[in-house]
């Protein structure tokens, strides 16, 4: 076990008190666990008033050192990854941590064979297989910048990832399985090329036997180049300060962000949150059902559980693939103790019923960690009683792209949670809430914007190519703070729960009302599986309030509108009573099964033709479907 975890209340309290006022040996401590090539000379220095934040200065390091050739010695043989394929009845991967380290030497030598260097931005588009994993660590190896993009998204919006960062390499598949389907994934990268002259050269790996076009002198399988690869890569000696990776995230201007990690920062962080967050023990198994390219992708299912040693499965295909049954199924073939994801997962299978539940043994689950979204308190309760009755442990964690890893966690066993509730904040994290004007809101039962007043290893440290962008976005609202621009609640026992992004506010003739706060109150109703709400102008109220219901079981459909509207005026008041409820068959999400609320705020104000990038959602019909219904009402 690693001396950084905590182990009880006391312990946390000590924690998170010496992180604040004896940062430096607090962080300094917890640096010693990995292994440097040289040491630190500061473990920070900068500000968030000049935005220059750094970490672990002067330190020399290489980030797959920690995740892979230390554990060799202790755990080589330990089973370091399982992959679980789309087809059901299709080959299991697995590879030892030792299996795992030659894969990356030989993808760290298939890159430098064609000229990556320290440096060079290498993006990804793949499908969730294992060759995925191993080329995010075979650039980190090498010292080249990684930037996934999620599989499936449109040539143009690959173009653009690629272009914003000069990468000279991608790396892709020929398909990639998401249910039935096949992601095309060299036609879209053949596409976006056309206007991508930065790129020279392309991998590509072999997965879903897609007849493929390969560009003579440009273009390379992956097997033709891995397969005769020494199995050990000299890892190259990197600054702390050096960029691991970028991610792009989407901005509120519509053109993507490219959150920019450095190396040391990031990885003492996402470990030290991996570890404390989800206390795993030596023969534990890990599942982080969210797709790699997701910071959750990155942080937890690549960077942290490998930094601690863990055992994890990654699962290629779509959760609901062949039925909806096979999110259980594969907990019940790998006998998964920790799973993570979004709380959709939860609120899928309620909406099929217990009864996929009942099929399979979950007895082996301990955790089951959500991120992104607010877990409703019906879901919630219902998770408690048909997946585990005796231990029931949820964990929700409230982090972002730019945070790196966890912020805020709802612990299972350290102190105290309450449903609905994302939990406290992490040592090393000093949250504060401000008011528009930007003075500290105190006292209990408050609610105002959630900022950090003090750096932390994992924060962002830059927009690639456009750290004016950074300052204004995270640090000019509040000076002297980075601002998240999530909106909080926080309880007398000092624990937090969102009520929506700050620009999700709706204001209703002066009363400034959390979406996600309306939204937890309509969830409560038995008819409804899962609802949106997003405010529009309004001519006597400034903003009015339109709900977006999914419903099941429902007979008639008016009766549940006038349900919902009166209990929204009997919980809050009239003022949060809803202008328009509209059902639908489903909301649109991104694939890691976020609501889009853009799209649909964009829908409810008359304003379909702002509707923005549609590439990254999971179900974009459903919008069109959305929107006809509107204008024929
Ligand atoms: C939201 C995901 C409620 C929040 C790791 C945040 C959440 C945004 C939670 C970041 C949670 C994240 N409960 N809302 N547990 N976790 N969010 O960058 O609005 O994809 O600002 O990072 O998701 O999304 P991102």
């Amino acid at each position: 076990m690693n001396s950084y975890r905590i182990k009880n209340r006391d312990d946390y309290d000590r924690h998170y008190r010496r992180g604040r006022e004896d940062a430096k040996n607090f962080w300094a401590e917890i640096a010693e666990n990995f292994e440097w090539m040289e040491r630190w000379e500061k473990t920070q220095s900068g500000s968030l008033t000049n935005v220059d934040v750094k970490w672990f200065e002067g330190a020399k390091l290489n980030i797959t050192v920690n995740c892979l050739d230390r554990h060799l010695k202790t755990r080589g043989e330990k089973t370091a990854l399982i992959h679980e394929p789309s087809d059901p009845n299709g080959a299991v991967a697995r590879y030892t941590y030792r299996e795992l380290h030659h894969s990356v030497c030989k993808a760290a030598h298939m890159l430098q064979a064609i000229g990556v260097q320290k440096g060079d931005r290498v993006c990804l588009s793949m499908g969730m297989v294992p060759e995925l994993l191993i080329t995010m660590l075979a650039c980190a190896r090498i010292g080249a910048i990684h930037s996934v993009a999620l599989a499936g998204l449109e040539s143009k919006s690959l173009a653009d990832r690629i272009s914003d960062a000069g990468c000279t390499v991608l790396v892709t598949g020929d398909g990639a399985f998401q249910g039935d389907k096949i992601i095309p994934l060299k036609d879209i990268a053949d596409e976006a090329l056309k206007n991508c002259p930065s790129v020279k050269k392309v991998i590509v790996h072999r997965r879903g036997n897609c007849h493929v076009s390969m560009e003579e002198g440009r273009d390379l399988w992956w097997h033709e180049i891995f397969d005769g690869m020494p199995q050990e890569f000299d890892p190259r000696g990197m600054e702390a300060e050096d960029p691991l990776f970028i991610l792009y995230t989407s901005g509120s201007t519509g053109r993507p962000k490219g959150i920019l990690h450095t190396c040391a920062g990031y990885m003492v962080w996402t470990a030290y949150t991996f570890d404390n967050i989800f206390q795993m023990q030596r023969d534990d198994i890990y599942w982080c059902a969210i797709d790699i390219g997701w910071i959750t992708g990155h942080s937890y299912m690549v960077y942290g559980p490998l930094l601690n040693g863990a055992s994890l499965v990654m699962y290629e295909g779509a959760l609901e693939y062949p039925d909806r049954g096979r999110l259980w199924e594969v907990v019940d073939k790998y006998r998964v103790t920790h799973l993570y994801g979004a709380p959709a997962i939860v609120r899928a299978v309620m909406a099929h019923g217990a009864e996929a539940t009942k099929k399979y043994d979950l007895r082996t689950l301990k955790v089951m960690g959500s991120v992104r979204n607010p877990i409703a308190q019906k879901a919630w309760l219902w998770y408690c009683e048909n997946v585990d009755k005796e231990k029931c442990r949820i964990l929700d964690t409230w982090w972002q792209t730019e945070t790196g890893a966890a912020m805020l966690v709802s612990f299972t066993s350290i102190t105290e949670q309450q449903h609905t509730f994302e939990g406290r904040p992490l040592p090393g994290v000093y949250p504060v809430l401000l008011d528009e004007r930007g003075k500290t809101v105190t006292g209990n039962n408050v609610s105002g914007n959630f900022c950090i007043e003090r750096a932390w290893p994992g924060m962002a440290r830059s927009i690639y190519g456009d750290h004016r962008r950074f300052e204004q976005t995270y640090f000019k609202p509040y000076p002297g703070h980075y601002f998240t621009g999530d909106n909080y609640y926080r309880n007398e026992l000092g624990l937090f729960k969102i009520k929506g992004r700050a620009d999700d506010i709706i204001n209703v003739a002066g009363n400034r009302l959390g979406t996600i706060e309306l939204e937890n109150i309509i969830n409560q109703s038995e008819w409804v599986v899962e609802s949106a709400v997003v405010g529009f102008p309004h001519e006597d109220k400034g903003q009015g309030i339109y709900v977006y219901i999914v419903a099941k079981g429902v007979e008639e459909e008016e009766k549940l509108v006038d349900q919902i509207k009166a209990t929204l005026e009997e919980q809050i008041g009239i003022f949060a009573r809803p202008d328009k409820v509209q059902l639908v068959s489903a909301l649109p999400k991104t694939r890691s099964g976020k609501i889009t609320h853009r799209i649909l705020r964009a829908i409810a104000e008359g304003n379909p033709g702002s509707l923005g990038d549609m590439s990254a959602l999971l179900n974009p019909n459903v919008v069109e479907e959305i929107r006809k219904a509107v204008i024929s009402s």
